[in-house]
């Protein structure tokens, strides 16, 4: 079983994708680290994020364990990977990792942003997880917060909104949702309110 979720920045999709995985025994890949990986690698050597072939070549090359660094999860991190991601020779060069664990027997849950329309466009269960900006910023404060990391709301807001636009509007495998994805609108709902929605419509696939 092939599960596919995605969904903007800070919309619960990590979360719902960690503890869906844990519940069905599946392993999970949160695809967004690859692209922080990327960029990560370009900034440590100095390397300008518009660089094309270099972030191309920091693609072929990126090792699945270097996927365990936390400065990865830095916002500036996530901000740095939204400009990365946006150059197709990027994202071609990690289709292929991609599609290998979502071959995983038995199955795999993905998170991300083109997980449905153009990594797995042939998953099992299709999620896409929304939340509005202003929750999301609220939600992402709150979590850098508890890893002691300083969090002005208001400027979370902005970036979110920036990141959003970057996503949802560059050429190549822009965040949106798969024609056949189920929406799930995570505003007003509570992290198990969310995981028990998403098995309610994942319960038809399996
Ligand atoms: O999900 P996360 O915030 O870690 O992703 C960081 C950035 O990586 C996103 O803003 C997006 O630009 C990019 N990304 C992507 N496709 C994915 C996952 C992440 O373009 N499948």
């Amino acid at each position: 079983m092939i599960l596919a979720i995605d969904g903007p920045a800070a919309s619960g999709k990590g979360t719902l994708a960690k503890r869906l995985a844990a519940h069905f025994g599946l392993p999970h890949l949160d695809t967004g680290l690859l692209y922080r990986g990327v960029a990560m690698a370009l900034l440590d050597r100095g390397d300008a994020l518009s660089d094309e072939a270099a972030a191309e070549r920091a693609a072929q090359v990126l090792a699945p364990a270097l996927l365990d660094d936390p400065r990865l999860r830095e916002r500036a991190m996530g901000e740095a990977a939204s400009v990365v991601a946006a150059q197709p020779r990027v994202r071609a060069a990690l289709i292929a990792f991609q599609r290998a664990f979502a071959a995983t027997p038995g199955g795999a849950v993905l998170d991300g942003r083109d997980i449905g329309t153009v990594i797995c466009p042939e998953a099992d269960v299709k999620l896409f997880v929304t939340a509005s900006p202003e929750v999301r910023a609220m939600r992402r404060a709150l979590e850098l917060r508890t890893r002691g990391q300083p969090a002005d709301e208001a400027e979370i807001l902005a970036d979110i909104r920036i990141r959003d636009a970057r996503d949802a509007g560059r050429a190549d495998a822009p965040l949106r949702a798969a024609p056949d994805a189920e929406l799930l609108d995570t505003s007003d709902l509570s992290i198990d309110e969310v995981f028990t929605k998403a098995l309610a419509l994942i319960a038809p696939a399996i």
